[in-house]
C-alpha cells in the first residue's frame, strides 16, 4: 500500500483525504502541519509536525511517504527541488512550484510561451515608473505582491495616478497589471494524469453581487458561449501543457465580450472553484487527483446537474468560537450540501466551509443561491 503525503493540513487536504476515504482507495495518507489543530488532522493516517516552509522539514517528511503533493503553494520549494532530483515522486513537479509561486515568474512564463495573459510590468525601480506604466492601457490597474498572496490578499485595485503617489510603499517585490475591465471570470479545472492523458471539469463561473462586487457564489456550468467554453479550455489546456507536469491544475481566466480571453492564475492544486465537484461532477477534483497521485486512470468528470459553491466564511466583526445560524433549514432542502472544514476559530474572511447548491436548471440554482446566501451565517458561540 502506497502512502500519500500532503504538505499543509487545510481543508483541500482535509477533502483530497476524504475523497480517497470514500472511494476506499488503497492509500495511507500523511500531513505534514505545524500544529495537530487543522482540518486535515481530523482524517489523516498521520499527522507529523513540521513546518511547511522549512526544508529539513519537508526532507524528513519525505522519508514516511512514498508520494509527494501539497494543498498550498506557501512551502519549500527548494527540498522539494532536491527531493525530485533525488527521484522522489513528487506531484505537481516542484518546477511548476517554483514558477507559479512568484506572480512575477508565472506572468513571465505565460508571456514567453505565447499564452495570452494581461498587459504585464515587473517594475525596475532604477528608471521612471511614469514611462513602464505605458504598456497598459486604461486607467485602472491591479496591484499584486510577487509571493505569500492568497485569497485577493496581496491584490490591489487603484487608478495609475493613485499608485504614482505611493508607489513605494509597496515595496519592491510587485508586479503590476492591466485592469480587466467588463470580464467574466471564469475557471477551467484540468487534471494530467502520470501517463500523460488529460481531461477538463466543465467550465465554472463567478457570479459577483452586483451591488458589493464581492463574488457571491461559483457555478458551473458557466454561462458563456459554446465558442467561448471550446477557446477557454484550449487556452487552460496549453497553458497546463507548458507546465510539463502531471497534476490538477486549476486556471482561472478573464474572458471579455469579444472573445478574447486572458490566463489570469493557475493553481497547482485542488481549488476552491472545484468544491461543487464532491457532489456536482461524477469525479470530484479531489478524487481526480488521488487517481493522478495513486497513477490509477482518470475518472469521468462529467457535469450531473448545474451546481454551485459558496464559501462560508468567518464575519469581519469578531474573532472565536463559532456556530452557523439555520443549519437544521439547511439539512432540510433538497440539494444542498454542507461541508464543515471543523476550523475552531472564525477569523475575519477565514474561509470556515462551503455549501455546495445543486438544481435542474440554472435559473432555479441562481434562486436558490440567492435564499441560502440570505439565511446562512456564522455567529460568535
Ligand atoms: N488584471 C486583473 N484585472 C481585473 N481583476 C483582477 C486582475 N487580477 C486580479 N483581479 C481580481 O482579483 C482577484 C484575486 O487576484 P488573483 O491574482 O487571482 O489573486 P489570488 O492569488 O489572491 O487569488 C481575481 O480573482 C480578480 O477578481
Ligand atoms: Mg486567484
Amino acid at each position: 500500500m502506497k502512502t500519500v503525503g500532503i504538505i499543509g493540513g487545510g481543508q483541500l487536504g482535509l477533502m483530497l483525504i476524504e475523497a480517497a476515504k470514500s472511494s476506499g482507495l488503497d492509500a495511507e495518507y500523511y500531513i505534514l502541519e505545524s500544529q495537530l489543530d487543522c482540518p486535515a488532522a481530523k482524517v489523516a493516517d498521520k499527522v507529523l509536525i513540521g513546518n511547511i516552509i522549512d526544508y529539513n522539514a519537508i526532507l524528513e517528511f519525505s522519508n514516511h511517504v512514498d508520494i509527494i503533493t501539497w494543498e498550498i503553494e506557501h512551502i519549500n520549494v527548494e527540498a522539494l527541488l532536491f527531493l525530485s532530483r533525488q527521484g522522489k515522486l513528487i506531484i505537481p513537479h516542484p518546477e511548476v512550484l517554483e514558477i507559479i509561486k512568484d506572480k512575477g515568474v508565472q506572468k513571465q512564463f505565460y508571456k514567453n510561451h505565447n499564452l495570452p495573459t494581461a498587459p504585464f510590468l515587473i517594475v525596475d525601480w532604477t528608471i521612471s515608473i511614469q514611462e513602464q506604466m505605458d504598456v497598459l492601457n486604461g486607467d485602472l490597474l491591479v496591484v499584486k505582491f510577487r509571493t505569500g498572496g492568497y485569497d485577493g490578499k496581496g491584490v490591489l485595485i487603484m487608478t495609475k495616478t493613485e499608485f504614482l503617489e505611493d508607489a513605494f510603499l509597496f515595496g519592491k517585490d510587485i508586479l503590476i497589471e492591466q485592469y480587466a475591465d467588463d470580464a467574466t471570470e471564469i475557471s477551467v479545472i484540468v487534471a494530467v494524469g502520470q501517463d500523460g492523458n488529460l481531461v477538463t471539469f466543465p467550465s465554472i463561473e463567478m457570479y459577483f453581487n452586483s451591488n458589493s462586487n464581492l463574488v457571491e457564489f461559483l457555478f458551473s456550468p458557466a454561462q458563456i458561449s459554446e465558442e467561448s467554453d471550446i477557446h477557454s479550455k484550449e487556452i487552460a489546456i496549453s497553458a497546463v501543457k507548458a507546465l510539463k507536469s502531471a497534476g490538477l491544475f486549476a486556471v482561472e481566466l478573464f474572458l471579455f465580450k469579444d472573445g478574447v480571453i486572458w490566463i489570469n492564475e493557475i493553481a497547482p492544486r485542488p481549488h476552491n472553484s472545484g468544491h461543487h465537484t464532491i457532489e456536482g461532477c461524477v469525479t470530484s477534483q479531489f478524487l481526480q487527483l488521488n487517481n493522478i497521485l495513486l497513477d490509477r486512470k482518470l475518472g469521468d468528470t462529467s457535469l450531473i446537474k448545474p451546481s454551485a459553491m459558496i464559501n462560508i466564511v468567518g464575519p469581519e466583526d469578531f474573532e472565536g468560537t463559532y456556530k452557523y445560524a439555520h443549519i437544521d433549514w439547511l439539512n432540510s432542502q433538497k440539494g444542498c450540501f454542507l461541508h464543515d472544514y471543523g476550523k475552531t476559530l472564525s477569523k475575519a474572511n477565514r474561509k470556515l466551509g462551503h455549501i455546495t447548491v445543486m438544481s435542474e436548471n440554472m435559473e432555479q440554482l441562481i434562486q436558490k443561491c440567492e435564499t441560502v446566501k440570505g439565511f446562512i451565517s456564522v455567529k460568535p458561540s
